[in-house]
């Protein structure tokens, strides 16, 4: 929930993501490298990382979020070379995804080398890996030069935060420090995909879609094992949450609107943005004490499957 005066203990630093302040960028690795926590801006969501290696201070990315303990972390690598380090060995198809995708929005579960932390893992052994695309991560992952553990930067329980002041908003008094890079491109979380095995298997999907992969979409059972995530409730918004048709939402929100309900009306033009835009507006309609958040639905294929199950989730509240 946005306070009227937000607790801001965290320091924000703009970094421009084609200039990239070295200074900024050198003081997020080294608040990193002494066990602190940065929150990052990436192309899907601002994630709040800590030196995987470092157990304590993974353990207060936990206590920042409000995060349940068996829910593991993302590990946030430059390039690939991080995930020979990670893994206990580089299957086949998590080699063959990391060369196609990386950087970008792909997450690989693989099995885990012995050394990595079971508060990363959440005690599972597997550990799943990405390399962020955008420079400002890639910048602070190199400069850094070790693995950051790093969920979205959101409290447990809120939509996953796609700007800085989404951050300062919810964890405002929890991280050391902020670097704000604008909003996110892409908007909706990574996928994520077990590579382990002969073909990919989507544990969560995200802006690289079956389409991409080649597979199809049969989701991992939610609550499963394999999928310590789907078991939680993600977003439980303050209002209701209604899907409407694709050209009715302007109507739906009318007729709403008509009753006497305070609406916000999310009407995308495509899917690109509608994930984009989603977590955001799910935000403004909270702050705006809205009633109902109508959103209009886009395709469900590509990045559309990916939004739309995020927008269903939160419908379901
Ligand atoms: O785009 C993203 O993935 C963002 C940015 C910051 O990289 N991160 C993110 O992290 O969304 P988080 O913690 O909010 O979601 C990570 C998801 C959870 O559903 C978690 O259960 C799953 O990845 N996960 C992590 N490690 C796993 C593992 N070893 N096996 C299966 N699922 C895993
Ligand atoms: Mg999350």
């Amino acid at each position: 929930m946005s306070l009227a005066v937000p607790a801001v203990h965290a320091r924000l630093l703009r970094v421009d993501p084609v200039a990239l302040d070295p200074a900024a960028v050198g003081e997020a690795a080294a608040v990193v490298i002494r066990g602190g926590l940065v929150a990052l801006p990436t192309e899907t969501v601002y994630g709040l990382g800590a030196n995987a290696r470092d157990p304590g201070a993974v353990r207060r990315i936990f206590a920042a979020k409000g995060r349940p303990p068996d829910n593991p972390l993302i590990c946030h690598v430059a390039d690939a070379g991080g995930l020979e380090l990670l893994a206990r060995n580089v299957p086949p198809l998590a080699a063959e995804l990391a060369a196609r995708w990386w950087p970008g929005p792909l997450t690989l579960v693989v099995d885990a080398a012995p050394w990595v932390p079971q508060v990363v893992t959440g005690g599972l052994s597997t550990v799943a890996v990405r390399v962020p695309a955008h420079p400002v991560a890639l910048a602070v992952l190199s400069a850094a030069g070790l693995p950051v553990a790093a969920p979205s930067a959101n409290r447990s329980g809120r939509p996953s935060p796609t700007t800085a002041a989404h951050v300062v908003d919810d964890l405002g008094a929890e991280v050391d420090l902020v670097l704000d890079a604008g909003p996110c491109s892409v908007g909706v979380e990574s996928t994520v995909v077990d590579a382990r095995g002969d073909i990919p298997l989507i544990l969560r999907p995200g802006a690289v879609s079956a389409e991409d992969l080649g597979v199809g979409t049969g989701q991992v059972v939610p609550g499963s094992a394999a999928s310590p995530g789907t078991r939680y409730r993600h977003y439980a918004p303050a209002c209701a949450v209604e899907i409407a048709l694709p050209r009715e939402g302007a109507a739906r929100a009318a007729a709403l609107a008509a009753e006497g309900r305070r609406v916000r009306l999310v009407a995308p033009g495509d899917a690109a943005e509608l994930a984009r835009t989603l977590y955001a507006s799910f935000r403004s309609a909270e702050a705006e004490h809205a009633d109902v958040v109508v959103v209009e639905a886009v395709e469900e294929h590509g990045l559309g499957r990916a939004v739309m199950e995020r927008v269903r989730r939160a419908a379901r509240g």
